[in-house]
Order: structure tokens, then sequence, then C-alpha cells
């Protein structure tokens, strides 16, 4: 919940929505996620601290997977830790028979498009526009081949 109160511009979810789902839902979700068949989620951890995260799951569109919501903890950031959680999402899509690997990013987050481009993916040209002045979220794309190091 960390990343949505202190990084809210950068994701698209809310912290009051996300605060008002009902525990059901975010046990069902975390189910889910265990499971790893059409989602999951990668934490990297250091000891008993969560350091980052990230999810993702398998795309309406077959052989395509959506990553979302990466964060690090400020206080380990520049440390490869993202470039690590992105390799694992890629790993994780290649064996599920994905060829590529999809997100969005905000055109503002600077740290977050460096980080996508240096790890081979590309924008798209498609991109979205937030509602009250927020800006834009850009498409990004890259083949798992390229992810995968
Ligand atoms: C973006 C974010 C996930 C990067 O995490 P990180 O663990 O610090 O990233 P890494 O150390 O793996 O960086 C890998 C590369 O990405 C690029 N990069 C990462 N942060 C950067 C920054 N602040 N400025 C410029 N380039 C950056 C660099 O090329 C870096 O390689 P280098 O350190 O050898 O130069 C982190 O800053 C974060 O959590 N931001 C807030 C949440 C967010 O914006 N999430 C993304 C939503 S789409």
């Amino acid at each position: 919940m960390r990343l949505l109160r202190e990084e809210a511009d950068f994701f698209s979810a809310s912290w009051e929505d996300a605060a008002a789902r009902p525990d059901d839902e975010w046990r069902a979700s975390a189910r889910e996620a265990e499971m790893g068949t059409t989602r999951t989620v990668f934490i990297a951890a250091e000891g008993d601290s969560w350091l980052g995260v990230v999810g993702c799951y398998l795309h309406d569109q077959p052989g395509s997977a959506r990553l979302v919501s990466m964060w690090v903890d400020p206080v380990a950031r520049r440390r490869g830790i993202a470039q690590a959680l992105v390799t694992a999402v890629a790993q994780w899509a290649a064996e599920r028979g994905c060829d590529q690997v999809s997100l969005v990013v905000h055109e503002r987050n600077e740290p977050a498009w460096r980080l996508y481009e240096r790890a081979g993916f590309r924008e798209t040209g498609q991109q979205e526009e937030l509602p009250h002045g927020r800006g834009f979220k850009r498409l990004y794309s890259a083949a798992v081949v390229d992810l995968v190091r």
C-alpha cells in the first residue's frame, strides 16, 4: 500500500479505492497470485525486509503478459532490484508461453521509463490520457527473449 500512498501519481489505482476493497477480494487475489497460474507477484526481500514488488498477469491478448505495480523502497533504489524484478516477470511469462510483455508508464515518470527502456522495452506509440489533467500513460512492450538475460 505504500506505493499508492507515497507515489500515487504513477499508479492507476488510488489509495482510497484500494483501502475500500473488501478483505475477501484481497485474499482471493493473493491466492491466485500464489498459485501463479494466470497472475503472480514477486517480492524482493533482504532478510525480513521487503524491498520491492512487481505484479504480472496473463493479458487478454494471447501470448502477452502485463507487468504492473512495480515499486522499490526508496532506501533500496539504484541497486538493480527493479531490473531483477523485470527479469523474474519475463521468466514467469516465458514459462507460460508468452512472447511479449507490456506495461504502461506515466510520461513524467522518468526513473521508470529509463528502467524499462534499459531493460529492453520500447514505446509502442499508444497512450492513454488520464482524467483531471494528470497527463498521459504510455504503452511499452518488449519481446520476452529481449528481457530474459
Ligand atoms: C522506477 C523504480 C521501480 C526503479 O527501481 P530501482 O530498483 O531503483 O531500479 P534499478 O536499480 O533496477 O535500475 C535499473 C536501471 O534503471 C534506470 N533507472 C532507475 N532509476 C533511475 C533514476 N532515478 N533515474 C534515471 N535512471 C534510473 C537506470 O538505467 C538503472 O541502471 P543504473 O542504476 O545502472 O544506471 C523505482 O524508482 C520506484 O519504485 N519508483 C516509484 C514507483 C514507480 O514509479 N513504479 C513504476 C510504475 S510504472
